[in-house]
């Protein structure tokens, strides 16, 4: 029996990470993690993420996953400090989405992402190296990834801080792409383009899950089921999750579980 994907978020955001594994992965089962009690990771520091993120990785050690998607941006920008304390394989979001922006051939490249993201300049660098030419403007938010995932999607707040950020990036310049850098916001994606019809939406969920399909391939991992199912943990509350399934039409969902990350992975 093929063993599980692990996906993992501080929130409901991977959600959308494991909506592209079910287009691209139908037959894949998929074990997913939201540490909703901590959310938002985005103001926290540099210590505090990687002390949570070890604990949701143990915790998809106990179910004995054969890859893990780092879908969170924010956790992805510390990849080199936990990258290679697993015996699976660990895929960040941001690589595959660097590759993705670089082959598109664009120049004038918006991110937006928590403060933290935006602050370690990771996508920055990472773009910078393989095209000194490109344009980027990055903009960090306190405060989107936590409204999304209190719930409030169609909300005159959430509507109100996207308004804002977009303003401020227009501000510093043109920007033809926006990079949706947390996986939080995709989820709001009508919002943005609502706001701002004009920009092209980069949703880095799709570069992910095609990287994690390119690396079971390449390795002979792949499931051979027809349908693959979906078990949710959280560290939170999980009212939230019903909304973003339905929002996302997310399938085969077998559980939805609360649990403690650092019992559950003993
Ligand atoms: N989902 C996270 C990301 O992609 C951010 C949300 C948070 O601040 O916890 O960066």
């Amino acid at each position: 029996m093929s063993k599980s994907i692990g996906v993992l978020d501080s929130g409901i955001g991977g959600l959308t990470v494991v909506s592209a594994l079910q287009k691209q992965l139908p037959g894949e089962d998929i074990v997913y993690f939201g540490d909703n009690k901590n959310c938002p990771y985005g103001n926290r520091s540099a210590e505090e993420i990687l002390s949570l993120t070890m604990d949701m990785l143990d915790f998809m050690k106990s179910k004995d996953v054969k890859i893990v998607a780092i879908a969170c941006n924010t956790i992805s920008t510390l990849i080199d400090s936990y990258k290679d304390k697993y015996d699976f394989p660990i895929i960040d979001i941001i690589s595959p989405t660097v590759d993705h922006i670089i082959k598109m051939d664009t120049y004038n490249v918006g991110i937006i992402g928590t403060e933290f993201t935006i602050k370690t300049g990771t996508y920055q660098k990472m773009l910078l190296e393989k095209n000194p030419d490109i344009r980027i403007i990055g903009e960090g938010s306190k405060s989107l990834a936590g409204l999304v995932d209190a719930g409030k999607f169609d909300d005159p707040e959430t509507r109100e801080v996207i308004q804002t950020h977009i303003n401020n990036m227009m501000e510093k310049g043109d920007i033809y792409n926006l990079v949706l850098a947390c996986t939080h916001y995709p989820i709001v994606e009508d919002v943005f383009l609502d706001i701002a019809p004009e920009l092209k939406l980069i949703n880095p969920a799709f570069q992910q899950a095609k990287a994690i399909r390119e690396h079971l391939y390449q390795n002979n991992l792949l499931s051979n089921k027809e349908v693959g199912t979906l078990e949710i943990y959280s560290s939170g509350d999980t009212n939230v999750y019903t909304k973003v399934i339905e929002k996302l039409n997310l399938k085969n969902i077998k559980s939805i579980n609360t649990v403690d990350p650092k019992k559950a992975a003993i």
